[in-house]
């Protein structure tokens, strides 16, 4: 499937009762052929509005984590969501709604074909890394999947309600800057 016939096709998806309530389909936002891209969780209030992954608050943060490593939405990496549509008063979103919509990435990432993967929290993590995967213990930490090597950072949610964990983000956002220097990944 093409890039345009997936955005489509998802755009019109009715797959999960998430349809219903939504305002936009939040596809993704970025360079479709950067090497590195990262995935959250699904949409908050202000990306259903939009229709763009990470415009509220947290959004603003990652987009300064993003500049700390010379990453930015409008030129060198892909975000997009494990769920495209938001969940209701920003619940996590069911297994099933997970289920429902985790085709629509896996064909992203088949397109884009990133070198780095970066997962944004432990919901993505969980689905992209490892089921028990556990955000406190390993964030930072690298595992390579059939050639494409994956990290996850703590969600920039989470940054705004606990600072504390902001130090740690910083040494994984160099370790990302590190990893994609070794990799030689087009910026
Ligand atoms: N949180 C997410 O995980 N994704 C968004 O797009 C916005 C907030």
């Amino acid at each position: 499937m093409d890039w345009n016939t997936l955005e489509m096709t998802c755009k019109a998806c009715t797959n999960c009762g998430l349809c219903e309530k939504r305002h936009h389909v939040v596809f993704g936002v970025g360079n479709p052929n950067a090497d590195v891209m990262f995935v959250g969780e699904g949409p908050g209030e202000q990306e259903d509005l939009q229709g763009e992954p990470f415009v509220g608050a947290a959004g603003k943060l990652l987009d300064d984590m993003l500049s700390i490593i010379d990453l930015s939405r409008e030129s060198n990496c892909y975000i997009a969501n494990i769920v495209k549509c938001r969940p209701p008063h920003n619940r996590d979103p069911l297994e099933t709604e997970q289920d429902a919509c985790i085709g629509y990435l896996q064909n992203q990432i088949a397109l884009v074909k990133p070198k780095i993967l970066v997962c944004l929290g432990r919901i993505s993590a969980m689905r992209l890394i490892r089921e028990d995967y556990r955000i406190t213990r390993e964030h930072g930490q690298w595992v390579e999947k059939d050639g494409l090597w994956m990290t996850a950072i703590y969600h920039p949610s989470a940054l705004l309600r606990d600072v504390t964990k902001r130090p740690e983000t910083f040494d994984d956002l160099l370790s990302i800057r590190e990893k994609i220097k070794k990799l030689g990944a087009q910026m």
